[in-house]
Parts: structure tokens; sequence; C-alpha cells
């Protein structure tokens, strides 16, 4: 990018006047005044206006990723096995917001907006967080309404959630959550505190947002609409 275009998005001032700051000998480029107007900036250069290290703002993008099972919600895993970054274009680095485990699919926003990210994990936000699961066995209604009031999970006692007990066959039911916490593994410490491991558990909704028909392993850009909702949500 031409170095007066990349002044003036760094929201410093417009472009002419970017032109006249080098003229006067007021940018630097790796610690040397700059003398030449057209020059162009390459990765990894350091631009100073008067002293100040200036960089363009960055693009914020939002995308809504249906993960599969087999990827780890991280931006980096130690043992290599595939990242959820990997199903978003790589237009920018994004990273998850908040966590899927390993084996759940589901609903998962990917950004490179750290504010909204920090405040839509922030536990004061209450999103629902709604759940398609199947587990092992059958759920009677007693069962789902301790879930619904509030199981001791381990040392934590979940607040009101609400089930919907959709089908079962002889082995197994399948059943829909809504829960407001974001407790590491919670689904699955719930089902297994009424003695019903889960067996597969997907994200289907988060606050206002649904999967709907995205295919696993499908992302798309969440429309400027969703993200205002969302953030208005956390303000
Ligand atoms: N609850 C779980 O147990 N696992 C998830 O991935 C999300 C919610």
């Amino acid at each position: 990018m031409r170095i007066n275009q990349y002044i003036a998005s760094a929201g410093i001032t417009s472009r002419r006047k970017a032109d006249e700051l080098i003229e006067d000998g007021r940018v630097k480029v790796n610690g040397a005044v700059l003398t030449s107007p057209g020059y162009h900036v390459e990765e990894g250069d350091i631009v100073e206006v008067d002293g100040v290290r200036v960089a363009p703002a960055e693009k914020k993008v939002y995308y809504l990723l249906n993960k599969p099972a087999g990827y780890v919600t991280s931006t980096a895993d130690k043992e290599g096995r595939p990242l959820v970054t990997e199903l978003v274009p790589d237009e920018v680095r994004v990273f998850p917001v908040g966590r899927l485990d390993y084996n759940t699919t589901g609903l998962l926003i990917m950004t490179n907006d750290g504010d909204l990210a920090n405040a839509l994990m922030h536990p004061s936000k209450e999103f629902n967080k709604k759940y398609l699961v199947r587990v092992q066995g059958i759920v009677t209604r007693d069962e789902a309404k301790k879930l619904e009031k509030g199981i001791d999970i381990g040392g934590f006692v979940t607040s009101p959630a609400e089930v919907n007990l959709l089908k079962h066959d002889r082995n197994s039911t399948v059943a829909e959550i809504t829960i407001h916490e974001g407790k590491n593994r919670q689904v699955r410490r719930m089902f297994k505190a009424v003695g019903h491991p889960v067996l597969e558990l997907c994200r289907i909704g988060l606050g206002d947002l649904s999967i709907g028909k995205l295919a696993l392993g499908q992302c798309r850009k969440l429309s400027p609409a969703e993200v205002e909702n969302l953030k208005r949500a956390v303000r």
C-alpha cells in the first residue's frame, strides 16, 4: 500500500495531508525519515508520524461456522489436530468466540473483533445457548425437570435451563436443551449427572443466531444487522 494511503487508513489524516506530512519530514519508515512520497509500505515496516507508530485499522470480520466433530476450538494445537480456524477464509486472522468441545458440532462465531469477543464471553452476559443432544438411555420427565431446575455437576449447581424431550428409541433420547451459562463441558456434565452420557452434541442457537441450514464445516459471514444485534446485546 502506498505510504499516503497507509497513513490515511490509520485514521490520522487524509491522503493529501499525508503527502504534506511526508514533505515536511514528519514521517519515518523503519527509523529513517521518508523522502520518497511514492514509497510502498511492505509487511513488517514500522511507520511513524511525529515519532508515534501508526498502522491501518484492521477490517473487522464476523463469521458463523458450523463446526464439525474432530476440530479443536483454538488457533493452535500441540497435538497438531485440525483447527476451527482452518475452516474460515484466511483473508484475516480470526479466533473463535468461546469454545465447543473437540467432538461437539454446531454454531461457533469466529472474528478478529477482540472487544466484541471478550464482551460475548463475559460470564455476566447470559446468552441463550441452545443444543440438540442425543444421550444414552431414555430420559424421564423427572430427570428433565432436574436438569431444568439446576443440578450439581461437581462443585457447581447449574442455573435454570429449558429441556425439551423430542424423541427416543430403545437406547437413546434426543432432546433440546437451552442453558444460559458456559461452564466447561456443561451439557455433557449435566446429562451425565442424571445418568445419561451424551452421545452427540450440536449447538444450534446462540442468542438470536441459529445454525439454520448451514452445512457442517461451512461458514458464512454474519450480516451487518446480526453484528449490530450482537453488539447491542452486550452493550
Ligand atoms: N457443553 C458441552 O458439554 N460441550 C460443549 O462443547 C458445549 C457445551
